[in-house]
């Protein structure tokens, strides 16, 4: 096999080496501050996980591995032939916890979030005037702050949620982790290409029998 595969470095990786182990793929021991890595013919790029679908597209890594909501928001044009099962979470609407808080209802609204276009989108779908602000983590932040009305962003266990006094207020899309693959590498490295993909297929419904 001989591929270029971007993985994310962030919240997906631990699921992204243990379904890889599960494949019987090898897999760095540890990517310590090497953020490429030869392994058996395998090129490894350990990147941020908003730049995963990026090195696809533009065939940088042949594969990567990549959330739903990452996707949608980049909007790459790749392939995203497996779900992988892991990395569940929501994009929501959230908003301070208690306060009756109904966007729908006001001329106009702020939004605080790590997503900006699936958040524009979203309020354009519905016809609400919403303005966007875009930051970068720490988004759970911004209404206790002043800083926005309600944010969108994603949701796992909802503790981060609680934690700043928020509740969701409604679902923008799930999510989960993606395979995805670059659309000229699809064809011109079809072997090495469906030799991963067999490896994760399988891999993934074994887990989700041994459920
Ligand atoms: C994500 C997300 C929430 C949190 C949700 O942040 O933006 O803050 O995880 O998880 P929970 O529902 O299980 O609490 P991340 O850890 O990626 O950090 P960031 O906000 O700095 O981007």
């Amino acid at each position: 096999m001989s591929l270029s595969v971007a993985l994310p470095k962030g919240k997906l990786l631990a699921g992204t080496e243990a379904l890889w182990r599960r494949a019987g793929l090898p897999f760095p021991e540890s990517e310590g501050r090497r953020l490429v890595i030869e392994l058996d013919g395998v090129r490894f790029l350990f990147v941020k996980d908003m730049d995963v679908p990026t090195y696809v597209e533009y065939g940088v890594a042949d594969c990567g591995i990549a959330g739903r909501d990452v996707l949608l928001e980049t909007g790459a044009d790749v392939l995203e032939p497996v779900d992988l099962g892991f990395g569940r979470c929501r994009l929501v609407v959230a908003a301070p916890r208690g306060t009756p808080f109904d966007y729908r209802r006001v001329a106009s609204f702020r939004i605080a979030t790590k997503y900006p276009r699936v958040a524009a989108a979203h309020f354009q779908e519905r016809g609400v005037s919403a303005e966007v602000v875009k930051l970068n983590g720490s988004v759970e932040l911004a209404p206790g702050l002043g800083l926005a009305d309600g944010i969108v962003d994603v949701v796992e266990t909802g503790r981060t949620l609680e934690e700043n006094g928020l509740a969701p207020v409604e679902e923008v899309a799930v999510s989960s982790a993606r395979l995805i693959v670059n659309r000229a590498s699809y064809h011109a490295r079809r072997t090495a290409v469906a030799a991963l993909l067999d490896a994760l297929r399988r891999a993934v419904a074994e887990s989700v029998e041994a459920r």
